[in-house]
């Protein structure tokens, strides 16, 4: 369990920020980072062509020290979209195969999906919310031979259902699906190793639980998708793109690796450097520390709202950094205007209640959220 760490952030007092899953607040030294590199913009003269290959590889270096990968497995994107897409436009979908998904899931993971199956006349099969809460078992009933590629998340965003996906990872393996990941709502905050798990492709924005800044993300690609078409055909990504000079001795060769697919400007000055700093603390901190520490948070939040007739599932079935509270009983309009006016900071949506804290949370904010609920009661 790590300490609180309010002091590496800039949160008022009065702010129950315990929403991380709609943003993470960057923490004040990824801020230095990213004011210190938009500030470069200012003198280009002092940026050496080198720079643009340099911050770029400390990044993929850094990205690929989290999800436990090489450098070279690793591109830099502007989005989970932006990942999606580049594995729907390389992985092979046919008439009569069908690709994967959850029902209700996030549509940046839904949508690439939905457009290539149409144009392939592959079949989208979602599988249905679990009326135990157990999307694992929900996911591997719904792994047939037909699945061509099954396209999920870690964590389901509305409720914080967590997947297996190690024996997820396992029965793709075993009918020759592949998988696609969208890590967005739990990388940085629950354990998460590429060998274990072994997907085709597996994308994080990192504005979230990685607690960078927004439009940048990272995405890790598998070996054997190392030669395929990238969204993008940009200048930096070929093998030449070291001697600005010679640009226009147009190459048909790419730079190694997943490198091929990172986005146009991806040498980004003021992002990278930001993004960076976020990595380093959460591995300094160590994932499996942040997620105890939000667990703990989670459970006694749990547990005082269930007294006022709050449910949530329970862990494994829910992942520690993530509760979403329900109840039979509407919740009454008025709580949106109570939780504003004390400046509580959770995503209300219908019927249930999300509520994401990370370790710049108080027992006094968990408090503040528990008085309001208890006004609904
Ligand atoms: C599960 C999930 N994926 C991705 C995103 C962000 O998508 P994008 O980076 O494409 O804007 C969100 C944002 O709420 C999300 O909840």
């Amino acid at each position: 369990m790590l300490p609180c760490q309010r002091q590496l952030f800039d949160i008022p007092d009065d702010a129950a920020y315990l929403n991380c899953a709609y943003m993470s607040p960057l923490m004040k030294p990824a801020l230095e980072a990213g004011i210190a590199g938009l500030a470069r913009k200012a003198h280009p003269w002092e940026l050496t062509a080198d720079e643009f290959f340099t911050g770029s590889e400390e990044f993929r270096k850094m990205g690929a020290q989290v999800l436990n990968s090489s450098a070279d497995c690793i591109a830099i994107v502007s989005s989970a979209g932006y990942g999606i897409q580049t594995a729907a436009q390389n992985l092979p979908a046919n008439k009569g195969q069908s690709i994967l998904v959850l029902a209700e899931q996030f549509p940046s993971n839904y949508y690439p999906w939905q457009r290539l199956a149409a144009e392939k006349g592959a079949a989208l099969k979602i599988v249905p919310w679990p009326a135990d809460d157990n999307w694992t078992s929900a996911v591997l009933d719904a792994l047939t031979d037909d699945v061509a590629i099954a396209a999920l998340p870690h964590v389901h965003w509305t409720s914080g259902g967590r997947l297996d996906l190690i024996r997820i990872g396992a029965a793709c393996r075993r009918i020759g699906s592949a998988l696609v990941l969208d890590l967005t709502q739990s990388l940085g905050a629950l354990d998460f190793d590429v060998n274990d798990v072994q997907p085709d492709f597996a994308v994080a924005a990192s504005y979230k639980w990685l607690l960078g800044p927004y439009s940048t993300g990272l995405l890790y690609v598998a070996p054997k998708w190392h030669s395929g078409s990238p969204l993008e055909e940009g200048w930096i990504q070929r093998a030449n793109s070291r001697d600005f000079s010679s640009l226009i001795l147009y190459s048909d060769e790419y730079h190694s690796g997943a490198r091929r697919f990172d986005m146009g400007e991806r040498s980004n000055f003021a992002l990278l450097p930001a993004a960076m700093r976020a990595m380093r603390q959460i591995l300094e901190w160590k994932v499996g520390e942040i997620s105890e520490t939000c667990g703990a948070m989670n459970r006694r939040l749990a547990a005082a709202a269930a007294e006022l007739g709050f449910s949530a599932p329970a862990e494994p079935m829910r992942a520690p950094h993530y509760l979403c509270l329900r109840r039979q009983a509407a919740i009454p309009k008025e709580l949106a205007g109570m939780l504003a006016r004390e400046k509580v900071f959770v995503s209300v949506r219908g019927s249930s209640i999300r509520v994401t804290p990370h370790v710049y949370n108080t027992v006094q904010d968990c408090e503040r959220l528990i008085s309001c609920l208890r006004c609904t009661a």
